[in-house]
């Protein structure tokens, strides 16, 4: 048995075409406020993420066209995208979870947004749902 890496609920990531616009529509409908934007040039996105209690709403947008997320937003249009689980050690977690079968997008933990480690898994293999292992 693996014993829970899980810890919190990092993040949960949607893709949309219009940052701004997204941003505007959180904050009228739900008063969520930006806490931290960025651009994160490797993965060719712009964040906006908005704090939910010890986890946040991350609005995720391409800044260009070869971009995950654009093939994402040109595949299946905006919506949920993927889910970030907050990890003690992030490198054990994507053993752990290659190990159940499971396969990793990035082979080693590596650089994310707000200086956290992390590293992404596949949907095949995990129930169809893009997972982003996060460690603060
Ligand atoms: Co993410």
């Amino acid at each position: 048995m693996t014993e829970m890496l899980l810890t919190e609920f990092d993040h949960v990531a949607i893709a949309v075409n219009d940052l701004e616009a997204a941003v505007a529509y959180y904050a009228a409908a739900f008063g969520a406020t930006v806490e931290h934007r960025e651009v994160v040039e490797s993965d060719g996105v712009e964040e906006a993420l908005l704090r939910v209690a010890d986890s946040y709403v991350q609005l995720l947008t391409p800044t260009r066209p070869d971009s995950p997320v654009a093939k994402a937003l040109e595949k299946r249009g905006e919506g949920l995208h993927h889910i970030g689980y907050r990890v003690k050690d992030c490198g054990a977690a994507l053993d752990a979870v290659i190990a159940a079968g499971g396969t990793g997008i990035d082979k080693a933990p590596r650089p994310g947004s707000r200086g956290t480690t992390v590293a992404f898994v596949h949907p095949k293999g995990s129930f169809g749902t893009l997972i982003e292992l996060v460690q603060e």
